[in-house]
């Protein structure tokens, strides 16, 4: 497949299939990813891949948690202020995903509804948990994660794959621990949903948006 088609083409999928995805084909897809860049090819990823029952359970213990209104304690912190124009385009999205749903502004039943839906990785078969040692989970690991991610986002699209980036999948780091048994000596820095994704349905078809060139970029000659 064409690296522009991928690029452009690949986006966030809200609602997946229930079929399982063959432990075969995320290993291919994982063996190419790890062809990402990293900061002095230090490799300082670790792909935890959840599946079967291991998942359920931590679907379940993470949407529990969501609608019992735990807070939130990501071993990455989410930023709590944004310039006003980051402001607008997370907004934008967020209207943009529920109007697709036809959940309204102020129907908090569905929005809950909604929440609940992520917090259970919309429904996808597999996660894939991208962690650091703790050690390194600064700057640095974070430029590694995003690199390698999206390297994992775009080979899943060419194999007829979806997947979504999902901080909801971290909000609640606990569960992986103690579900995953992921050690407290790794940071889990983001997790992604993966799956076959549910076509034509409007949360997976809705126009997305980019910023004009001329607005995040600069040119000095
Ligand atoms: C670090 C990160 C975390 C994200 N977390 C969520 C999330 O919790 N829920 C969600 O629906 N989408 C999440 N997304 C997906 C973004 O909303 C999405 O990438 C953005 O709106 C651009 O749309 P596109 O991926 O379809 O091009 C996340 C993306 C990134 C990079």
């Amino acid at each position: 497949m064409d690296v522009l088609e991928a690029v452009k083409n690949r986006r966030s999928i809200r609602q997946f299939k229930t079929d399982t995805v063959p432990e075969s084909l995320i290993r291919e897809i994982l063996a190419a990813a790890v062809w990402a860049p990293s900061w002095g090819n230090t490799q300082p990823w670790e792909i935890v891949v959840v599946t079967g029952d291991k998942l359920e359970e931590f679907k379940k213990a993470n949407k529990k948690l969501q609608m019992d209104g735990a807070a939130p304690q990501p071993d990455t912190v989410m930023p709590t202020t944004w310039p006003e124009t980051i402001k607008q385009r997370y907004n934008d999205v967020g209207k943009k995903v529920l109007t697709s749903l036809n959940i309204a502004r102020g129907d908090k039943e569905a929005r809950q509804s909604y929440y609940s839906d992520m917090h259970t990785l919309f429904g996808a078969p597999a996660m894939l948990l991208y962690c650091l040692d703790h050690g390194i989970a600064r700057e640095y690991g974070m430029l590694d994660i995003g690199a390698i991610i999206q390297t994992t986002c775009l080979l899943a699209y060419e194999k007829g794959l979806g997947a979504c980036i999902l901080s909801a999948t971290v909000l609640y780091p606990q569960i992986a621990r103690e579900i995953i048994q992921i050690p407290d000596s790794m940071a889990i820095i983001m997790g992604i949903a993966l799956g076959y994704p549910v076509a034509q349905t409007p949360v997976n078809a809705f126009d997305r948006e980019r910023a004009p060139l001329e607005e995040v970029t600069r040119w000095v000659k």
